[in-house]
């Protein structure tokens, strides 16, 4: 794990773009794994900016983001779909048909994971983005999941749920279940650029840097990639 300590929450995107752009520079063609949630925002950002100034392409990039909501329509202002146009993808070249995000249709649910595991074995990406939860998990794959998981449906933590009241009204609003890539199809990648801010994270850092890997805290198991690397600002760094 190659860990990058930075001073800020923008240090953390400029740094994560950097490596990208270069990514995108010498594969245009480059497929990429994505994350929604706060962190990568600012991410998305410089990547738009480098965009704008002609630095980079999207028309060839392929990507894939880790999960979705279910229980939401993709219409819905909190879908994982409506972030990636409203942060990303409408602001940038990326074709449609290149776009793969989890599909939450409700009526064909027991179909989706499977079909989303299938398209995705078609590629290997070459970065995957990652966050990480409070409670360690990466994509959705709460603690206590599987290391050997695929694509799946699965129940939100309680606190997960918690972590992200603060996107809908209350607590009730929040769904209960998403559909993730599960941690072997994280694992496939060829690198994993896992960003992080704040002290609410400084502990799952740690745990995942210098704790056992174990189930119960799944970035652990990024111990155990060849390619790793993590960057996190001063209070997420703290304990490491
Ligand atoms: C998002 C995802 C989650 C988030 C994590 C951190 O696609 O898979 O693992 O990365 O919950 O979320 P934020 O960045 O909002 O703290």
């Amino acid at each position: 794990m190659q860990i990058i300590k930075t001073k800020s929450y923008i240090e953390i995107c400029q740094k994560a773009s950097e490596i990208l752009v270069e990514q995108l520079k010498q594969k245009p063609k480059s497929v990429l794994g994505l994350a929604t949630g706060s962190t990568p925002i600012g991410l998305y950002q410089k990547l738009i900016e480098a965009y704008q100034q002609n630095d980079i392409s999207f028309k060839g990039v392929i990507s894939y983001n880790l999960d979705e909501y279910i229980g939401i329509d993709r219409n819905h202002p909190q879908s994982y779909y409506q972030y990636m146009y409203k942060n990303l993808f409408s602001k940038v070249d990326m074709k449609d048909e290149h776009i793969h995000i989890p599909n939450n249709d409700i009526s064909k649910i027991d179909q989706q994971a499977g079909a989303y595991n299938k398209d995705l074995k078609k590629h290997t990406i070459d970065i995957q983005i990652l966050g990480i939860g409070s409670n360690g998990h990466i994509g959705f794959n709460e603690p206590g999941t599987p290391f050997g998981n695929e694509t799946f449906i699965v129940e939100l933590d309680e606190q997960t749920r918690k972590d992200n009241m603060r996107f809908f009204n209350n607590i009730d609003e929040v769904p209960k279940y998403a559909i993730t890539m599960g941690i072997k199809n994280i694992m496939r990648s060829k690198q994993i650029i896992l960003m992080a801010s704040g002290k609410e994270k400084a502990n799952a850092i740690y745990k995942m840097v210098h704790g056992e890997v174990t189930e119960e805290m799944p970035a652990s198991i990024l111990q155990l990639h060849p390619n790793v690397v993590v960057i996190v600002d001063q209070q997420a760094g703290s304990k490491i």
